[in-house]
């Protein structure tokens, strides 16, 4: 892709720098898109030189479990950019997911999908749509930590960081600025998980502080999505935890009309990976049917990425044309369309289109926004003291009263700690529980240091002996800090 421009002089310019790339298609219907994208790019001048790397199906089926060929790990590192076609998982046991395993070991913390619509050419309720939705894209639920810790009881731990936090948070301010958004919204649950959900909402409200310029606000998740879906034309830059993202981008998608046309970008520190939002389609693959808008939506994400913005806003706004001009894939046909073509037909019409700009729908503006990086405050470690431990039983004894249980551990305190209280998932039971209330095998046992000082480990050691000893199957224990003198645990009541 290199194109070299003569001078009046006739002296040849040194060719243009190409950035590496590295390029897996992927399956399916990835190797035909891959092919369609990559000869837009190519017309389109993109300055960028593709380098092939291997994951997906064939990878796992030659028996590397993650997908991902080794060698391809080290021309990651060297390019800094995967552009990828969809990858078929394939089903059943010991076969991770290629993106998870992509995002977690590259550090893609950031996961960003526009959401605009393109009406009348693709239908959609919300014609003045148009969105970013940045999601967290490490921690949360989907650290795939799991127990089942009791007959009764399955556990998932919801991990999040403040680093993680501040990354994503300062990351969608940095692209609000730079791209020229206006508003940056928050969402969380922060009124039921007051410690993770509280975190993320409290470093948004401290960096939204360094930004005056941007409009900003928090809603609580199960609003914002209601609104999302009511009223998208209303919103701007989302920022959002790891599941509530992963919910919130597919639900504006949906209503944008626009699920095969999206395309993201998964930001890391040194590594970005850009694909569509879409699968692999088997059901479609090898018949020139797919449509190939969500990976070329991608590639522009990726090229303003690595500063060529002009190629970009240059391949979207003849994307753009070519959808008014009714050329239209199979899978967005309908009143507009004046010509149903396939994959390859869908690149050559974008091709021909390459210099023009669209007539009704609003021209893409090449951005000069490149990497965006993002610098993490400093903050002293918090003094860590602890203060109590939580228990957690399986008790199914004494048609599970919680009064017999209490009278047990009590007998397990020992000199220095104190029963407090007993929960069952969530909801206090002892002292003065309500005998309405659920009671499951799982029992969260709240023990606090009454002695002076501080207790050690083998003061917890001593009092889990004496609950065995009682006879109580003790499945875990959580301790109780303060930090710099607040308590790091919500004080469990849950009603
Ligand atoms: P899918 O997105 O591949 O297909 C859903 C439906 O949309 C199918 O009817 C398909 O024909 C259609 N479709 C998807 N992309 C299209 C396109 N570009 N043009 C025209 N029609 C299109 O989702 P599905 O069937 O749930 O997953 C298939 C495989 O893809 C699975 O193995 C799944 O794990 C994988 N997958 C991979 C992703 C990735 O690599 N990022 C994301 C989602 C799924």
């Amino acid at each position: 892709m290199n194109t070299t421009v003569s001078r009046s002089d006739d002296v040849p310019a040194p060719a243009p720098a190409l950035t590496p790339i590295a390029v897996a298609p992927g399956d399916g219907i990835g190797p035909e898109i891959m092919a369609a994208t990559l000869r837009i790019l190519e017309a389109a001048g993109a300055r960028i030189e593709p380098r092939p790397v291997e994951v997906g199906q064939e990878v796992y089926l030659r028996g590397v479990s993650s997908g991902v060929a080794p060698d391809a790990w080290e021309e990651l590192r060297r390019t800094g950019v995967l552009l990828k076609g969809p990858i078929t998982t394939p089903q059943g046991g010991g076969y991770k997911s290629v993106n998870v395993t992509l995002r977690k070991a590259l550090g893609l913390y950031a996961n960003v999908r526009p959401a605009r619509a393109y009406a009348p050419f693709v239908a959609t309720h919300h014609p003045q749509m148009n969105l970013v939705i940045v999601r967290e894209n490490e921690e949360d639920l989907y650290a795939g930590i799991e127990h089942r810790q009791t007959d009764e009881v399955y556990q998932c731990l919801k991990l999040v960081t403040r680093q993680g936090c501040e990354r994503v948070i300062r990351y969608a301010f940095e692209y609000a600025r730079a791209h020229g958004r206006r508003k940056v919204t928050a969402m969380s649950k922060d009124n039921i998980m007051k410690l993770t959900d509280g975190l993320f909402h409290r470093v948004f409200d401290e960096v939204a502080r360094e930004y005056p310029e941007l409009a900003t606000d928090h809603l609580i998740i199960d609003i914002g999505a209601a609104r999302l879906g009511a009223r998208p034309e209303n919103f701007d830059v989302i920022v959002t935890l790891n599941l509530y993202g992963d919910i919130l981008s597919d639900i504006a998608s949906e209503v944008a009309g626009s699920v095969g046309l999206g395309g993201s970008a998964n930001i890391g520190e040194t590594v970005a990976l850009f694909e569509a939002v879409h699968g692999s389609a088997p059901d479609i693959a090898g018949q020139d049917k797919a449509n190939p808008s969500g990976l070329l939506n991608a590639a522009a994400l990726m090229l303003t990425h690595i500063g060529q913005g002009d190629v970009a806003a240059r391949v979207q706004n003849a994307w753009l044309r070519t959808l008014e001009d009714g050329i239209h894939t199979g899978d967005i046909a309908g009143e507009h369309t004046t010509q149903r073509v396939g994959t390859q037909a869908f690149a050559d019409a974008v091709i021909a289109r390459l210099g023009q700009l669209p007539e009704r729908l609003p021209a893409v503006q090449g951005e000069a926004a490149s990497r965006i990086q993002v610098q993490l405050s400093d903050r002293p470690r918090a003094e860590k003291v602890l203060v109590g431990t939580d228990v957690f039983l399986e008790w199914t004894d004494a048609d599970r009263q919680p009064d017999v249980l209490g009278e047990r551990l009590q007998r397990a305190e020992g000199e220095n700690w104190r029963l407090d209280m007993i929960s069952n998932r969530g909801v206090k039971v002892w002292p003065q529980g309500l005998p309405e209330t659920n009671r499951s095998d799982h029992w969260r046992c709240r023990f606090l240091w009454r002695a002076e000082g501080v207790p050690t480990h083998a003061d917890v050691l001593a009092l889990l002996t004496r609950v065995a000893e009682e006879g109580l199957d003790f499945v875990k224990t959580e301790h109780l800090y303060t930090f710099d003198g607040q308590p790091g645990y919500t004080a469990g009541q849950g009603q």
